[in-house]
């Protein structure tokens, strides 16, 4: 059922008790509709399938995927539960069609001891709706002086598989190196926030011809890059695996292909947002178009798009960043950076490549479930829709119109970029081991909690 190397997961919240049978549903978009038998949350049979006595979903031939898996969000708890909470951010997840998620260490405390990282995943477990997993924090304090003990999270009853200060950079050399070498004994993931903050100082905007325009200071590409280049080399040189969060520029896409053909253990992931949005939604100068790294331009945004398509860059991630309105409905130079992402991202993500004819939804599986599952090694999500597999999936209406409102989000926060948009897509199940979490278009909040 899942891949032996891997190692397994702390407790999990059990599986549904009711049989749930999906019914003229179409996996990956292809072929005939068929039904789904799930029973004591793993896939019992594929087919035609008697209903009597289950759950019924009538999924009206639309497309089912594996449950989407989310690489890099931030839940803001602990520490800013004004903004997002386990439970809000696991609405959102569910909603969003994500049967699991990592969520950053950029909180308050920060996620730099074991404790802290069990509460987060035993949460997330209680409430049930999402796999909430800890990323850990590669320095204390996110400081960048100090590593943290990779091995005493690895080992907590959170299993925590992917290190990260995003947010931050892991700006001084020799305490990546150490932590490159430190994370391939413990076979962790190092997440990269690609940053060198001395070029970045005071920057809010790419810098480009309509930050000059504007007059905002600009975030140069070569900041990320040569954190990429940098990274990569150590990576080839000490052999531990470096993840780049949120690539944006044309030139990292070159630098993790080389990367890459040179055997290095790299992989990379892109926002929605950098695929859909450019640095001309400045010209407003409004907070909710702040983000880190900045919105480019369009030759980056196109390059992104080819390198997710050619596989250079490994998957999607959102960088769910909730923010209030306090502080994003601000002058620019003072909003912070971050957008909403968990809510839209299928949404945004099959507009650009399955309603283009781009690509088709099994590339939707590979890029938004399948290799990121694989990225940070996590047993039972991102696999293949087949009998015996864990029933961790997704159902989404390829036309069913919409309208983005932040207000209507799940998430604490409303800062969406993509308000008042329309998309055609939406998800309108979700399933985490048998369970229903999302059922026409809602997060199922748990009775408990309602
Ligand atoms: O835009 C961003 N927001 N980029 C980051 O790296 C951090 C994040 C946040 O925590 O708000
Ligand atoms: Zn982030």
């Amino acid at each position: 059922m899942t891949d032996k190397n891997y190692p397994a997961t702390g407790t999990l919240a059990p599986p549904a008790a009711q049989d749930v049978v999906i019914v003229n549903v179409r996996p990956y978009g292809e072929g005939d509709p068929v039904d789904i038998l799930i029973r004591d949350g793993v896939i019992a049979e594929i087919g035609s399938v008697d209903t009597s006595g289950a759950h019924v979903i009538d999924a009206q031939g639309n497309v089912l995927l594996p449950g989407l898996v989310d690489i890099h969000v931030h839940l803001r708890e602990p520490g800013r539960e004004d903004t997002e909470t386990i439970a809000t951010g696991s609405q959102a997840a569910a909603k969003g069609g994500f049967t699991a998620v990592f969520t950053m260490a950029n909180t308050l405390p920060v996620m730099d001891q074991p404790v802290i990282a069990e509460s987060v995943w035993m949460k997330g477990q209680a409430y049930g709706l999402c796999d909430v997993h800890p990323i850990g924090s590669i320095t204390l304090g996110l400081e960048g002086k100090q590593l943290t003990e990779f091995g005493m999270m690895a080992r907590s009853e959170a299993k925590v598989r992917m290190f990260s200060d995003d947010g931050k950079c892991v700006n001084d050399p020799q305490i990546m190196r150490r932590a490159v070498e430190y994370a391939k004994g413990f076979d962790v993931l190092l997440a990269q926030h690609s940053e060198d903050m001395r070029m970045t100082e005071g920057a809010v905007a790419h810098e480009g011809p309509t930050a000059s325009r504007l007059g905002l200071r600009g975030w140069p590409r070569v900041a990320e890059e040569s954190i990429v280049a940098r990274d990569a080399i150590m990576s080839r040189d000490y052999g531990g695996r470096i993840h780049l969060c949120h690539a944006s520029t044309e030139g990292s896409i070159d630098l993790i292909r080389l990367a890459k053909e040179r055997g290095a253990q790299v992989t990379a992931e892109v926002t929605p947002h950098h695929l859909a949005l450019t640095d001309e939604m400045l010209e407003s100068y409004d907070g909710r178009y702040r983000v880190n790294p900045p919105l480019r331009e369009k030759r980056d945004a196109d390059a992104l798009k080819q390198a997710l398509l050619d596989g250079v860059i490994d998957c999607v991630a959102t960088d769910h960043a909730p923010h209030g309105s306090e502080e994003k409905c601000v002058e620019f130079d003072h909003a912070k950076p971050g957008m909403l992402g968990l809510e839209t991202s299928l949404s945004v993500i099959a507009k650009i490549f399955v309603e283009s004819g781009l690509a088709d939804w099994r590339f939707v599986a590979k890029v938004m479930s399948e290799k990121p599952a694989e990225i940070v090694r996590l047993p039972g999500h991102g696999r293949p829709i087949e009998v015996g597999e864990p029933a961790n999936l997704t159902i989404v209406d390829p036309d069913s119109p919409w309208t983005v409102r932040g207000e209507d989000m799940a998430s604490k926060a409303e800062n969406t970029p993509y308000e008042g948009i329309e998309y055609k897509a939406k998800v309108t199940h979700t399933i985490l081991r048998g369970r229903v979490t999302c059922a026409d278009g809602e997060a199922c909040v748990p009775e408990t909690h309602q």
